[in-house]
């Protein structure tokens, strides 16, 4: 197949028998998942089942036993975490923390990047402060579109978990990222306010070029915000559907109740 073919593909990541051992211990055993662009893939399973290990082998943190990596139509297989991050497959975690005295404004710029400090481009100075005009307008955009557009002059500091960690949603779009990766965004967050990260996640994915990839175990607040599900258990996919068909799965409530 010809790499311009490969881009086109429906999905923005694919794994193909992905597979990561610990000694004697197969945390990732042969996993085939598909994330579809535009869309919210959850990963579900159990403590344990391999899923923080799945995205760590995607994302280049550790290296495969075996299998195959496709992002975006590359295959990237082993790379360094810098170059995946930087081919726009972004873990949150992997974005520097958020500057907590800095504002939430300034945040973004950061992650933005610019040019201010390069000293060819100050002496086109005209051409930098454009720059600078449309990273700030970019920048709020960015903001209203994760939920902070009133919080651009706090400090991040001021900010409560959730927001937190929608601002590091908010920098991870601000360094270009085609897949976000969150593993368990909504982590020790109330259930109301779990549904609100949710919900700002799902209007990015209406008004964005973003995908998501999102690691829950918290299944009853996240699962009827997925499009597509795959649960791990012990290292393996036993189970994969839209929420309706896993909840009904027989495999997945004897996992999850019995
Ligand atoms: N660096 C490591 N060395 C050895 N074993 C590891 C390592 N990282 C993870 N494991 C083991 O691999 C298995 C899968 O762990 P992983 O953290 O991927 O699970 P998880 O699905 O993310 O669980 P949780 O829901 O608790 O976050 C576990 O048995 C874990 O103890
Ligand atoms: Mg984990």
């Amino acid at each position: 197949m010809a790499d311009e073919d490969k881009k086109d593909s429906q999905y923005i990541l694919e794994t193909f028998n992905l597979t990561k051992a610990f000694g004697g211990l197969v945390a990732v055993n042969n996993v085939n998942i598909k994330a579809a662009r535009n869309k919210m893939t959850m990963l579900m399973g159990p403590n344990g089942a391999g899923k923080t290990t799945f995205v760590n082998v995607c994302t280049g943190v550790l290296k495969p036993t075996s299998g195959k990596v496709l992002f975006d139509g590359k295959d990237i297989t082993g790379w360094e975490p810098h170059k995946v991050y930087k081919a726009g497959f972004v873990r949150t975690f992997q974005v520097p923390e958020p500057f907590l005295g800095l504002t939430v404004l300034d945040n973004v710029l950061v992650a933005l990047g610019g040019s201010g400090e390069n000293p060819i481009k100050a002496a086109l100075k005209p051409l930098w402060i454009n720059e600078e005009k449309s990273n700030v307008e970019r920048a709020f955009e960015i903001l209203e579109a994760v939920g902070l557009g009133d919080y651009w002059d706090r400090t991040a500091a001021a900010l409560g978990a959730g927001q937190l960690k929608m601002l590091e949603v908010a920098r991870a779009l601000a360094t270009g990222a085609k897949l976000i990766a969150l593993d368990e965004p909504i982590g020790g967050t109330d259930p109301a306010y779990a549904d609100e990260i949710l919900s700002y996640i799902k209007g990015l994915l209406k008004k964005w070029d973003i995908s998501f990839l999102l690691i829950e175990h918290r299944i009853d607040i996240a699962l009827p915000y997925a499009d597509y599900v795959y649960v791990m258990d012990r290292g393996k996919v036993i189970a994969e559907g839209d929420p309706d068909e896993v909840a009904n799965n027989p495999r997945v409530i004897e996992i999850y109740i019995g």
